[in-house]
């Protein structure tokens, strides 16, 4: 720069502690659009304060070019492009070769990914054998978690994750075998047999194959049930930094392979507060029974002494109609009619809920909308998948998110291990009290 150029000052926040007058100047930290957030880091060598944010509700833990939401504005993008327009135009292999790289192919690119992902479909035959160690009644994300992480022991190449060639394979192994995985699991928990993949079919129709097919008959493929299985892992395979995507940041902070690592990240997802929600849809819709009982789940809703609430309505970030959740409600409707399951009492609950919630005052004035989990609940259950596997799906789609989020992480040139700090509120030091003197 030279010495002519004005100077201009880094922009800063000024934090005083009133108790003792000092003060310390805090760099800001900026997007390339949304909230900037303020660099602490210096607060404690300066002021010997942490800061304190349970729940990280306004706390950045790290620079990510990923995804971008705005929930004020109901806004979603990978990369730069908005959810819409991926969603009506792109495909699942597609959305995830652009999260991971950060653009979208070239055709020959998105050939050679297909053929990688494709390459990894199969899982080893010792794998396999797993499941037959589990309960007949295990549920599919407690099977899932359990030999993804598995897969640690079958690649040990897979530890190196300081080389980047390397990250790539874990990439295409995760993302090809995750289906084969989820399958088997659903197989298992039906006491049908294994279908092993075709890599001549597509990723989806792949994955619908090996829940569906039987050896003893054909397997007919129905396009309008691919689109609606195609856009729900679309929606679904990224958001930001959530529970668990906060989770495959923090275990893959200390180098562990990404087996383990995702891994990790399917036990925050099967959680009920996260992605358990379509689930909790189906048992709601269950428990309604009937469209004549509606205004009495409604007028429960709406009593604040009353604990129930609508599930699939509301959502913590979208305040506005969640985007995923307009794209994902077309093909929900075009299922059910190429189905013909409109006239069944469930479905027919679901969308006389959806008619009453949006013309109530009471969700309209609080922006309680149907959310995306309303729809993928209603899609999954007419494709026939068990309830239990709805959390699996979602396993499924966020993958791709998960492994762009880690790999984004662990190329960071300053990545260190991640280990937030805490308010003690404890006791202070004490003397140790004999047994006999207690
Ligand atoms: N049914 C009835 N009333 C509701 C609902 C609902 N689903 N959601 C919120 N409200 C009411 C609240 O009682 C509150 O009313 P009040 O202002 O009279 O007190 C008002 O709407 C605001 O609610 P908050 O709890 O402040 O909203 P918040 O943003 O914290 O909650 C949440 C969001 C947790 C998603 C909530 O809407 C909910 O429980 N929804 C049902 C569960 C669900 O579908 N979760 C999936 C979300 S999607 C996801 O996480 C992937």
């Amino acid at each position: 720069m030279s010495s002519d150029q004005p100077h201009i000052p880094a922009p800063t926040v000024t934090v005083t502690d009133n108790r003792t007058g000092s003060s310390v100047d805090l760099p800001i930290v900026s997007s390339s659009h949304g909230a900037s957030g303020i660099d602490v880091r210096p607060l404690q060598k300066s002021l010997d304060l942490l800061t304190f944010d349970p729940g990280f509700m306004s706390t950045a833990s790290c620079r990510s070019a990923i995804t971008y939401i705005d929930g004020g504005a109901g806004l979603l993008w990978y990369r730069g492009y908005p959810i819409e327009q991926l969603a009506e135009k792109s495909s699942f292999l597609e959305v995830s070769y652009l999260l991971l790289s950060g653009e979208l192919p070239s055709a020959p690119h998105l050939d050679r990914f297909r053929d990688l992902i494709t390459q990894h479909t199969m899982v080893h035959e010792g794998v396999l054998k797993f499941y037959h160690g589990f309960r007949h009644d295990a549920h599919p994300m407690a099977i899932l978690l359990g030999v993804v992480g598995a897969l640690s022991a079958f690649y040990p190449e897979a530890m190196e994750v300081s080389d980047p060639a390397c990250r790539m394979t874990s990439a295409y192994r995760l993302i090809g075998k995750m289906p084969t995985l989820a399958a088997g699991a659903f197989k298992y928990l039906r006491g049908e047999p294994f279908i092993y993949p075709d890599d001549s079919l597509g990723y989806i129709e792949n994955f619908l194959r090996m829940m569906f097919a039987l050896p003893a008959a054909p397997y007919r493929i129905n396009p309008v049930m691919v689109r609606a299985m195609e856009s729900i892992f679309i929606l679904h395979a990224d958001h930001e930094q959530n529970a668990s995507t906060s989770t495959v940041r923090l275990a893959g902070s200390s180098r562990v392979n990404p087996f383990a690592t995702i891994s990790a990240g399917i036990s925050s997802l099967w959680g009920p507060s996260h992605g358990g929600a379509n689930e909790a849809v189906l048992h709601m819709l269950q428990q309604i029974g009937d469209v004549k009982n509606i205004p009495q789940f409604i007028a429960r809703a709406k009593d604040r002494n009353d604990p129930f609430r609508l599930m699939g309505f509301g959502h913590r970030v979208y305040k506005q109609y969640d985007p995923r959740a307009r794209i994902i409600r077309k093909h929900c409707m075009e299922l059910l009619d190429e189905l013909d399951v409109r006239g069944q009492p469930l479905f027919k609950t679901a969308l006389e809920l959806e008619r009453i919630a949006l013309e109530d005052d009471y969700f309209i004035s609080r922006q309680l909308y149907p959310n995306v989990d309303f729809y993928s609940g209603i899609i999954l259950k007419a494709l026939g998948i068990d309830t239990s596997m709805f959390t699996v799906i979602f396993v499924l789609a966020r993958t791709a998110g998960w492994i762009a989020q880690w790999m984004e992480m662990i190329a960071e040139p300053d990545q260190r291990i991640g280990r937030p700090r805490q308010i003690y509120v404890g006791q202070t030091q004490r003397d140790y009290v004999p047994l006999a003197a207690r």
